[in-house]
């Protein structure tokens, strides 16, 4: 039987670049833990790492990248940073970005994704909401998803950015983009949910034929990685003397995926930048777990009149 081996594999963009199949997640890591997670991250492998200007830990992220080349000598290009822009900040993305790469302390990165396709009114806050409770998002006809993308385009040839993408985009939302005569950049990447109560096939597939590369998030359930206790999952993992974490990971990383699996945990950080092959009946099995268990777990309430995911939404 094959052991677990350090995931070398990378999957081109349609900018040409490559990017590592595996990446760290840092969504939820507190500054302390996400500088040690980050700095565990790199010292074991990874070359990946995934940030946002709401995680509001780009400072020590960056910091931990930092310190690791000029402790390593590694030249920056070995790495692939990615951070997104949030949606307060959807009308002056280059702003926006500028700020990032500030507290990064970094002077571009490789890929710049729109957090989700929504636009919160601009101002100090991050989240606002209204009177009633509910999250505030202008409305569609105001300022929307395309707009937002549109002037993200530019941000590649001012050099502070290798590529552009989206985050928590439908098919029909990606439809909308790209039939926009205003877009002329294809985004690289398609961040969202993705594991295996939620194989997402028909997006994937979409998404594979436009030259769009899908990164999952989530890729264990998010906290507490309820995806694991998944049956299916621990037996495959038993039978191969790894942990679940392996087959979830090893999964996405199959089907041409990437996976962004968080931890703070040295031991964890380790394990999840290793994948295992699995085998045709292993793969199999695994399909079947989004039919008989689906579950989303990541699904912000964004108020009374956008659900992003719903087919219907007209949004
Ligand atoms: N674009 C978006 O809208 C979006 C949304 C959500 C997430 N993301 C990105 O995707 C990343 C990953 O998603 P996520 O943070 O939601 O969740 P995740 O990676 O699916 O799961 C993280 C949880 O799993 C635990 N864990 C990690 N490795 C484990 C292992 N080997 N065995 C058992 N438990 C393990 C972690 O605990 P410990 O830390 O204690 O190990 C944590 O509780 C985020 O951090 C973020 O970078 C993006």
């Amino acid at each position: 039987m094959s052991a677990p081996k350090i995931c070398s594999k990378t999957l081109k963009l349609n900018t040409g670049a490559q990017i590592p199949a595996v990446g760290l997640g840092t969504w939820k890591s507190t500054d302390e833990e996400c500088y040690d997670a980050v700095m565990a991250a790199l010292k074991s492998g990874y070359t990946h790492i995934d940030t946002a200007r709401i995680y509001g830990n780009e400072a020590a992220v960056g910091k931990a990248i930092n310190d690791f080349l000029k402790e390593t000598g590694t030249p920056r290009e070995k790495l692939f940073i990615t951070t997104k822009l949030w949606c307060i900040d959807c009308k002056h993305p280059e702003k926006a970005l500028k700020e990032s790469l500030a507290r990064l302390n970094l002077n571009y990165v490789d890929l710049y994704l729109q957090h989700w396709p929504v636009a919160i009114p601009p101002g100090d806050e991050l989240m606002p909401t209204d009177e009633n409770g509910f999250r505030k998002v202008l409305p569609f006809e105001e300022w929307n998803y395309i707009d937002t993308y549109k002037g993200m385009q530019p941000l590649i040839e001012l050099g502070l950015t290798k590529a552009i993408g989206i985050s928590n985009y439908t098919i029909p939302k990606i439809e909308k983009l790209l039939n926009d005569p205003e877009i002329t950049i294809v985004p690289a990447c398609n961040q969202v949910e993705m594991h295996p109560c939620l194989p997402q096939d028909d997006l994937l597939t979409y998404c594979t034929e436009k030259n769009i590369v899908v990164q999952c998030y989530s890729p264990l359930g998010s906290t507490g990685a309820p995806v694991l206790e998944n049956e299916t999952l621990k037996s495959i993992a038993e039978k191969k003397g790894v942990a679940p974490a392996c087959i979830a990971l090893s999964w996405g990383v199959a089907r041409n995926t990437v996976v962004l699996p968080k931890s703070v945990n040295p031991k964890r950080i380790a394990s999840n930048v290793e994948v295992i092959d699995l085998s045709a009946e292993e793969v199999k099995a695994i399909e079947k777990i989004g039919v008989e268990s689906p579950r989303r777990v990541c699904d912000p309430k964004w108020g009374t009149k956008i659900n992003v995911f719903a087919d219907s939404d007209r949004y």
